[in-house]
């Protein structure tokens, strides 16, 4: 016997169906219909039809699914009109052509490098900082994490010249991100869009020459991009290295400002956690100290409280396929053409897997307890299975170094109580945040550490 559809959550208007209340708080929405229906239940968006399932069964059957049934291009396909056929926006066979190129940006010895560029980066932010004052922590974090992302995927050559430009024309790009309406519309945001991409086509061409002349000459995503040549061997297109640029950015910089601003603010709300973050940092990595891969793996109180943010303010807060095909979620058949959905808002908080889920409780991913062990796609704020994000250990390491400069060297105090979540397109951040600072004094004392270092690199 055919399986029903999933149940439809109340509150749906004519015409509209969900729409107004997925835009206003689809937290509120999703968490209703976790609890009239359980795991897997329908809303709609006007006429389209939506499954959400929440559960570890549910989200690794969405993870592992193949992208011939459960199709992860269609749903974001409004991102094309900023990127073009890129990554997992691109058909299958040309998405599986790139993958192998950004695989390799991320091995081992690059991150290596990446995490000293990142040191450097955040040193000289702190630096800039003066000894007190008071900063608005959000868009603060938002600039540190643009200039990583410029000088490990750029190359701080390329990033000191064009970087500010560069990021004024993303925003101009970003702000023309519509998920509704066609793309070629005749609207302003869609002809600054345009404008923005042609410019960055010119800023970026002769630089894009000068390296593919000179390919032992920097080191950074884009020399990676362009020194790989494709399958067939032929040196990868000019418009693609462009696009891979600008989509790593993309996918990179928003999502780990918010994550790693988040970290900085529940650490401040948790004084008692924070102290232990502190004992860790005063016998690891004291003022003064490069962190290097021996030290990095010894941040465990920060690498847990890093977790810990990714289970309770992931900055991709909900992925999208569509079904292809008839699909079966537990005793539901979701119908083909039907969008399906997974929600960290509840999957993340589930108590069968997560010991008072509510609550900021980095311990809850020490080894004695291991909670994220139980299942694994019980914690999926990187996502899961083929797509799973390339970038999870370089924004873990960014979070990692920004967490333990920035406090190793500042005290810093919250004036900001209560931020809450802004939710965005792209994706979800702390609302405007203060916090004061004052330099430490004298800086943490620095303690033998010349055999303390030990264990494995996981960067
Ligand atoms: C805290 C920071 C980040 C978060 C929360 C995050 C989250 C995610 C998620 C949830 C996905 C899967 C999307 C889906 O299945 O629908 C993804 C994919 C991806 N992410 Fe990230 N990401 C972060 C940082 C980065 C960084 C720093 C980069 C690169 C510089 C990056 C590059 C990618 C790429 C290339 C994919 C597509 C993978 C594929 O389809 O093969 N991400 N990310």
């Amino acid at each position: 016997m055919t399986k029903p559809t999933p149940p439809l959550v109340s509150g749906a208007l004519p015409v509209l169906g969900h729409a107004a209340e997925f835009q206003r708080n689809r937290p509120r929405l999703i968490r209703r219909g976790f609890e009239e229906h359980g795991g897997v239940f329908a809303i709609k968006l006007a006429n389209q039809n939506v499954a959400v399932v929440i559960g570890p069964e549910h989200q690794k059957t969405f993870f592992l699914e193949t992208d011939g049934r459960l199709n992860i291009q269609e749903p974001y396909h409004f991102l094309q009109a900023m990127f073009g056929e890129v990554l997992f926006l691109a058909p299958h066979d040309e998405y599986l052509r790139q993958r192998p190129l950004v695989q390799e940006l991320f091995k081992r010895e690059k991150m290596l490098h990446y995490v000293d560029v990142m040191q450097e980066v955040v040193q000289a932010w702190l630096d800039g900082l003066g000894d007190s004052g008071e900063m608005e922590l959000t868009s603060e974090i938002g600039v540190l994490v643009q200039e990583v992302a410029g000088n490990c995927f750029l190359g701080p050559e390329v990033h000191q010249a064009i970087g500010r430009e560069f990021w004024d024309l993303y925003a101009d790009l970003s702000r023309a991100l519509d998920p509704l309406l066609p793309p070629n519309l005749p609207l302003p945001k869609f002809h600054k869009r345009d404008k923005a991409k042609t410019r960055m086509t010119d800023i970026l061409r002769p630089i894009i020459a000068e390296r593919r002349a000179n390919p032992d000459k920097y080191n950074d995503f884009l020399q990676d991009i362009i020194n790989k040549a494709g399958q067939d061997g032929q040196p990868v297109d000019e418009e693609l290295v462009r696009n891979l640029l600008v989509a790593l950015m993309f996918a990179g910089h928003e999502t780990t400002a918010g994550q790693a601003a988040w970290t900085i603010i529940l650490l401040l709300q948790h004084p008692g956690y924070l102290h232990k973050v502190l004992t860790e940092i005063d016998e690891v990595a004291p003022a003064g100290v490069h962190i290097d891969p021996k030290r990095m793996v010894q941040l465990d109180h920060i690498a847990w409280a890093v977790r810990e943010i990714e289970r309770l303010h992931p900055s991709a807060d909900m992925l999208m396929r569509v079904a292809k095909e008839d699909i079966e979620f537990g005793d539901y058949l979701i119908p083909a053409g039907w969008l399906v959905q997974v929600a960290q808002e509840i999957g993340h908080k589930l108590p069968a897997y997560f010991d008072q889920p509510e609550q900021f409780d980095p311990l809850r991913f020490s080894p004695d307890r291991a909670e994220d062990k139980q299942h694994r796609f019980g914690l999926f704020g990187f996502g899961g299975g083929t797509h799973k994000c390339s970038g999870m250990n370089f924004a873990n390491n960014e979070m990692t170094i920004i967490t333990a400069l920035l406090f190793r060297e500042f005290e810093l105090e919250l004036v900001t109580k209560n931020p809450q979540i802004e939710r965005g397109l792209g994706a979800s951040r702390p609302s405007e945040t203060v916090i004061r600072y004052r330099r430490r004094k004298p800086a943490l004392v620095e303690p033998e550490l010349a055999s303390a270092a030990q264990g494995t690199s996981n960067i």
